[in-house]
């Protein structure tokens, strides 16, 4: 075969993958793979067009009108600039800020003004351009006077409504705000990321930005993105007095804005407002970075005036810092439930984002090396949002020749058992290690598994030390009594855990598959697993091949969930929980065209025959390749062949190939 006829069928092969994915993410809402993959085949594809132009043909995925991923974002300059905001750090210099605020005021004789005060969201700014009540086009801020055209994608986000709620839609109106990404959609994304081996995001903030600027607004439309809008633009057709009025004016059409939101005369109020945003900033859906205090009244905004930056009219009060450098006065080793060697540093305290840190892990060994830590060293700190604190570098230039090397344990440091290498890990193989048992009630116990309240760390490992614990379905039936026995227990704290244990006993099959702890089965393969199986029982039943066939399991994971099944101990550990009253509710399966037979003839218009076959079977229909009386469904195409005639004889249910496609749609 020549070059070229070779490169051909590669790309004949690629657009009909990318086809049949675009089929199951768009008709079928069922994606077969992820965002990542599908962009993967995406650029093979685009690369070798690039290099074989003339292989391109109309019907290529990527000459798409619509949505053609593009090469890089177009320009759009912003009508009025978007400048950026000073920072605050400290009370003084807020009251700062309010002083010159107040001087200019005064010496123009104005002596009565308000202060609105909003949180100030940690995203991505972008401008959106409504024309007439209809979303017409987005920016983001670029350097402030151009930004990048992310209409395509910023339409993907749906919190953004393509047209404002309004009887008499302003001719034009801009309305800048932050995208954004919830803290919990961005561990979800993260552990998805991880779960298929790929870079993990930062922090919110970067996976926002990371979504917002893929250049291929599927991958875009797939990540949970949000918009909360702190401003406006340009406006025509009404008039706007002040920030707290544009604010509900956006929210009257249809869009977030800040909230909370308070007006305030008084900097000290506004100071007060500043410590409750900062001490709640934890229960935020978003990650929030500080307040931002603007003048109310738009007419006063001239009279302070703007530097060719920023604003003199409003500051972001910034929260306490986001890195702090501190020393490392240890490493220990700390055990997990899976029997995995985790080096901790241990650190100076040191006030980070309104929590002291004094623990923050290393991960793993190669993490050590590279980072070429060593105890008694100055190093950097992160903490983003309810991301775990992490060292990020080492003060190399604040050596001064008495730091130790962090030398890897060779022997459990719980139970002393020889640990055993594997790849990056060091792994105590002990079956009954306690330190094993304490991950596994502690995992199990937490907030996105069983949801015990109460049952930390803290309060387990007094648990395994009593002997009360030997393993998780102990727990159900643990009895007031025991835990008055323990020290820190009283009537009312040890009723509070006993009812904390009851209430999780009816739990949802993915939480209780999370909280299991299957090796490789985190949230995300909890969910397919439900998905496919429906229960425990039919989880139990799969055999390995089953396994091995979901999408995105390979060896690895397939193997794990299916030995673990197979362990007595795990099996009488579930019965137990189970005898206890434990009820895990079964989950609808996306098995809808369960044992239906279905029979093919002539040729399809929108897709490949093989392609329909996998789509029969992935939604647990059978396939037939001859005419019988077992046969539910015949799937008329064009020309068909004489399979049509036999089953006209046999009288069998006769469906077009759009009925076809409703049926799978229908069901899903
Ligand atoms: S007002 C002159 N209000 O913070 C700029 N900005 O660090 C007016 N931000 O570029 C900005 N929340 O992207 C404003 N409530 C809020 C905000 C907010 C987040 C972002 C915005 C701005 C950046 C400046």
């Amino acid at each position: 075969m020549n070059k070229f006829s070779d490169v051909s069928l590669r790309i004949e092969k690629l657009r009909e993958k990318i086809l049949y994915h675009n089929y199951r993410y768009y008709v079928l809402n069922d994606p077969a793979i992820s965002d990542e993959e599908y962009d993967a085949l995406y650029r093979q594809l685009e690369e070798l067009e690039q290099r074989y132009p003339e292989l391109i043909t109309p019907d290529s995925p990527t000459q798409r009108v619509g949505a053609p991923p593009i090469k890089e974002f177009a320009h759009i300059r912003h009508t009025i600039p978007m400048l950026s905001l000073k920072d605050a750090r400290s009370e003084d210099e807020i009251r700062d800020f309010d002083e010159k605020v107040r001087k200019s005021l005064y010496d123009a004789g104005i002596r009565d003004f308000e202060y609105v005060v909003e949180p100030k969201f940690d995203g991505l700014s972008c401008e959106i351009t409504y024309v007439d009540g209809m979303y017409a086009s987005a920016s983001t801020r670029g350097d402030g006077t151009v930004g990048e055209d992310v209409t395509a994608n910023v339409k993907t986000i749906k919190s953004i409504p393509l047209r404002l709620l309004s009887d008499k839609p302003l001719p034009l109106v801009q309305i800048r705000g932050e995208v954004l990404i919830g803290k919990d959609d961005f561990e979800r994304l993260n552990e998805e990321l991880s779960q298929k081996g790929l870079k993990k995001f930062a922090n919110p903030r970067n996976a926002a930005s990371g979504s917002l600027k893929q250049l291929n607004s599927r991958i875009t439309a797939r990540r949970k993105l949000d918009f909360v809008a702190w401003g406006i633009g340009d406006i025509k057709g009404v008039t706007i007095r002040t920030q707290k009025q544009a604010l509900d004016y956006i929210e009257s059409w249809g869009i977030k804005a800040s909230r909370p939101r308070e007006v305030f005369k008084d900097i000290e109020a506004v100071l007060g407002f500043y410590h409750q945003v900062e001490k709640g900033r934890e229960k935020f859906r978003y990650e929030l970075d500080g307040i931002v205090i603007k003048v109310n009244e738009f007419s006063f905004w001239p009279v302070i005036g703007e530097t060719s930056k920023t604003p003199k009219y409003m500051i972001a009060g910034k929260f306490s810092p986001q890195r702090a450098v501190t020393e490392l006065k240890d490493v220990v080793f700390q055990v997990g439930r899976t029997g995995i060697v985790t080096p901790v540093a241990i650190l100076e305290p040191v006030f980070l984002r309104g929590v002291v840190v004094s623990r923050s892990t290393l991960h793993n060994f190669d993490e050590v090396k590279r980072l070429d830590i060593r105890i008694g060293d100055s190093v950097v700190v992160q903490r983003a949002g309810d991301v775990i604190p992490e060292i990020v570098s080492v003060v190399k230039e604040k050596r001064n020749g008495s730091e130790r090397p962090v030398v890897p344990p060779v022997k459990c440091p719980v139970c002393g058992s020889a640990l055993v290498v594997e790849n990056v890990y060091l792994r105590c193989v002990n079956m009954s290690c306690p330190a094993k048992l304490e991950g596994a009630v502690v995992h199990f116990a937490s907030r996105r598994a069983m949801n015990i309240e109460g049952l930390g760390p803290g309060v387990v490992q007094k648990l395994i030390k009593k002997g009360l614990i030997k393993d998780v379905s102990d727990l159900y039936y643990l009895k007031q009594g025991d835990l008055l026995s323990i020290e820190g227990f009283a009537e009312k704290s040890a009723e509070n855990l006993i009812n904390a244990v009851q209430n999780s006993k009816h739990i949802n099959l993915v939480r209780f598959l999370y909280a299991l702890g299957i090796p490789n089965v985190g949230e995300y393969n909890a969910r397919i697993l439900a998905e496919r199986f429906g229960s425990i029982s039919a989880i139990k039943n799969a055999g390995l091949d089953e396994l091995l066939s979901i999408k995105g399991f390979g060896p690895e994971i397939a193997k794990s969930v299916f030995e673990f099944f197979r362990d007595s101990k795990n099996n009488y550990v579930m019965n137990r929980m189970y005898k206890a009253g434990l009820r895990v509710e079964e989950v609808q399966t996306k098995k809808y065209l369960d044992g239906k037979v279905f029979l093919f003839t002539g040729t399809l218009s929108s897709m490949k025959r093989n392609m329909a076959k996998e789509l029969v079977e992935a939604a647990g229909g059978i396939i037939a390749n001859s005419v019988s009386r077992k046969v539910d469904y015949v799937v008329l195409g064009s020309e068909p062949g004489s399979k049509y005639d036999r089953a006209k004889k046999l009288g069998l249910n006769i469906i077009s190939e759009e009925e076809f496609l409703k049926m799978l749609e229908r069901s899903k």
